[in-house]
């Protein structure tokens, strides 16, 4: 069995496996090459051709256990309708969602036909892998994906979104679901196409209060994890709800997610004396360390395998690569790892 598999469903392959979020994108060269090809982002992430060069690129440089599917996770608000643009050096501009006027305006009706490339970036990178490597499918998670809808940009506090989900709480729960039924979609169509683990990024769950934590987080994701069980009960989900410190248990216990992907602001002892044995963990080099490299990156991981052995796990960033990594790093990391 593929590594990231076998670990996803309770294994313990030794050295565990490894792949890096963000693990494609800027600190290529020759992803930046293929960038400049495109007018758009959401149309690079569209183009079939590109995308499927853009997952492998990381693959082919270094001995990844797995390949991450090239889009991103503001496809779902652009399929609903949502107008989404990337802006050079500013991040993403959304048309801001707020109230149930804007909402009815939005409408999955097409959302199938607007995503169909991104399957046929799965099917041609599924078609590209050695026997060895994984191909994961991800998407937001409705809380992370639902903060750019309100708000209208990448934010840190959320104020918009925060404030919605205590004072319209009908809007809030309605916006929620449509994201979670669109995602679970998305997400079932994309194991049709070849995927054969899927991740859940929730970004931005550090920022959600923990009165709303139950509402805001832990329900749409359970949404999803139920959905995409109903037709595909054998693909491993890993949920990364990046912030959430200390709802970590209840996050695991109450989504059944597989799989829980570990920050590095959480230590990773303390995530696993919390969390059901049958949780996999994921995690959690700071992305600092890997742009820097050398001894203290050397050091973290490994403490990082120290923690983490005879436990189901898959060895990865806290967050995402940060553009300014050396890629010479990745191949240090890799090889560091694979010699423990
Ligand atoms: O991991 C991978 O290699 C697969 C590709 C991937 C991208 N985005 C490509 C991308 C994945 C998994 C994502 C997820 C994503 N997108 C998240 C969750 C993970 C995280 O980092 O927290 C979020 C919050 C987004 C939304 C998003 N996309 C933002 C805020 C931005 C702009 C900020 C930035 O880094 O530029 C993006 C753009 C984006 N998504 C780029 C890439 C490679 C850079 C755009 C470009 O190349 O022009």
């Amino acid at each position: 069995m593929k590594p990231l598999l076998e670990a996803l469903r309770g294994g313990t392959p030794w050295p565990p496996p490894i792949w890096l979020m963000r693990q494609a994108g800027r600190y290529l060269p020759e992803y930046r090459a293929i960038r400049a090809r495109a007018p758009s982002f959401i149309e690079f992430c569209l183009t079939p051709e590109l995308a499927i060069e853009a997952t492998l690129q990381p693959v082919r440089r270094f001995a990844l256990d797995a390949a991450i599917l090239f889009a991103d996770i503001l496809l779902v608000p652009h399929a609903l309708g949502q107008d989404v643009t990337f802006v050079e050096n500013e991040g993403p501009k959304l048309a801001p969602v707020r109230d149930s006027a804007a909402l009815a305006q939005l409408s999955d009706s097409r959302a199938g036909e607007k995503l169909a490339p991104v399957m046929k970036t799965i099917a041609g990178v599924r078609a590209a892998l050695s026997e060895h490597v994984a191909l994961i499918g991800f998407a937001g998670a409705p809380w992370t994906v639902a903060t750019y809808m309100i708000e209208g940009a990448g934010g840190s506090d959320f104020e918009h979104t925060r404030s919605l989900a205590y004072n319209d709480p009908e809007f809030f729960a309605a916006l929620l679901d449509r994201i979670a039924d669109a995602t679970a979609a998305y997400l079932i169509a994309q194991i049709d196409a070849g995927a054969e683990a899927l991740q859940l990024f929730d970004s931005w769950a550090g920022a959600v209060p923990a009165s709303l934590f139950e509402t805001a987080v832990i329900s749409p994701t359970a949404r999803i994890v139920r959905a995409v069980r109903t037709r595909h009960p054998g693909v491993p989900i890993i949920g990364f709800p990046r912030g959430a410190g200390s709802h970590l248990r209840a996050f695991a216990e109450q989504t059944g997610v597989d799989a829980v992907g570990i920050d590095q602001m959480t230590s990773l002892m303390n995530a696993a004396a919390a969390l059901p044995s049958r949780v996999a963990l994921q995690g959690n080099l700071d992305p600092v360390l890997l742009r820097d490299g050398g001894a203290a990156m050397a050091a973290e991981t490994r403490s990082i395998l120290a923690a983490m052995r005879g436990r189901p796990f898959v060895f990865n960033l806290g967050h995402g690569v940060l553009p300014s990594t050396p890629p010479e790093h990745v191949a240090e990391l890799v090889s560091f790892l694979r010699g423990k």
